[in-house]
């Protein structure tokens, strides 16, 4: 009986947060984690700890940023490995913008990192997804994306933007046999969040990992958690501003 190719994930982001912990989770099904991001020595040491627990892992260091990379990032996989079955597109983040700070270029680093970042790699991963008519993109959007939220215009704007795009992809590349998830996760204790104010119902990691990558397995068109938090943010979509926006601003005084 033939033994059942090991599927092949490329996780961006995968240094730190939420990238490193998929990876662990993913690596321990036994998947071979291709992880990017800038650091290499971090990505090295998650290489280490994962080759220590039997999984299988490799650093390929780059910045999503930057679309040459990203296209001889997954030239790269291809080359090595024929193919990649899941692209987790995580890399992203931003902190608050206070008013005083909003610069066109402040707006530009935002969607450079979580718009481009992303559509460098789906560019780059396209064409091999298409002709094996498989695979899975995964994008992670956020709650942040939903609604404009207090001081954060540019992060919100190009989650949004991200959102969009993941779910017009989704649409698209169905019916060409490719798989696409679309996350938008609320507030999770991760290095990105540390300095942020306020972050009502916030998850713990693990948790959240857990539910991420139970969502990526069994892809899932779209998750939304902590569960309660995902519908007050449907449900304040709904609110005309007269009333969201005095909310909105009382909610993150607090
Ligand atoms: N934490 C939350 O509350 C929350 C909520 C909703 C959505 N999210 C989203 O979840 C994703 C992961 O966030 P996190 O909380 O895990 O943040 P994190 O711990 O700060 O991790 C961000 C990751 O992105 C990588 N990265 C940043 N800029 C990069 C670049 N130019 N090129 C390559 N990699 C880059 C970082 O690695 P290097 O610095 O080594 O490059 C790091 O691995 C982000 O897209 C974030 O927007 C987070």
């Amino acid at each position: 009986m033939a033994v059942p190719a090991r599927i092949i994930t490329l996780i961006t982001g995968a240094s730190s947060g939420i990238g490193a912990a998929l990876a662990r989770r993913l690596a321990a099904r036994g998947e071979h984690v291709v992880l990017v991001a800038r650091r290499r020595a971090l990505l090295e040491q998650l290489v280490a700890e994962i080759a220590a627990t039997a999984g299988s892992a490799e650093a390929l260091p780059c910045d999503v940023t930057d679309r040459e990379a990203a296209r001889a990032c997954v030239a790269d996989v291809l080359r090595r490995h024929g193919r990649v079955d899941r692209l987790i597109l995580n890399a992203g983040g931003g902190g608050r913008t206070p008013p005083e700070h909003l610069t066109a270029a402040e707006m530009r680093a935002a969607f450079d990192l979580n718009v481009m970042g992303v559509a460098h790699f789906v560019e780059a991963a396209l064409p091999a997804l298409l002709q094996q008519g498989s695979g899975q993109i995964v994008a992670i959007g956020s709650i942040a994306g939903f609604r404009g939220l207090p001081h954060a215009a540019s992060y919100g704007a190009a989650k949004a933007a991200l959102m969009n795009y993941a779910e017009s992809l989704r649409v698209d590349l169905a019916p060409r046999g490719i798989s696409v998830t679309l996350a938008a996760p609320g507030f999770i204790v991760s290095r990105d969040t540390r300095k942020k104010r306020s972050k009502p119902m916030a998850m713990a990691l693990d948790p959240a990992a857990d539910r991420l990558a139970a969502a990526i397995v069994a892809r899932q068109s779209y998750v939304s958690f902590p569960t309660l938090l995902a519908w007050i943010a449907r449900l304040l979509r709904l609110l005309p501003a007269a009333f969201y926006d005095p909310l909105i601003r009382a909610l993150d005084r607090r």
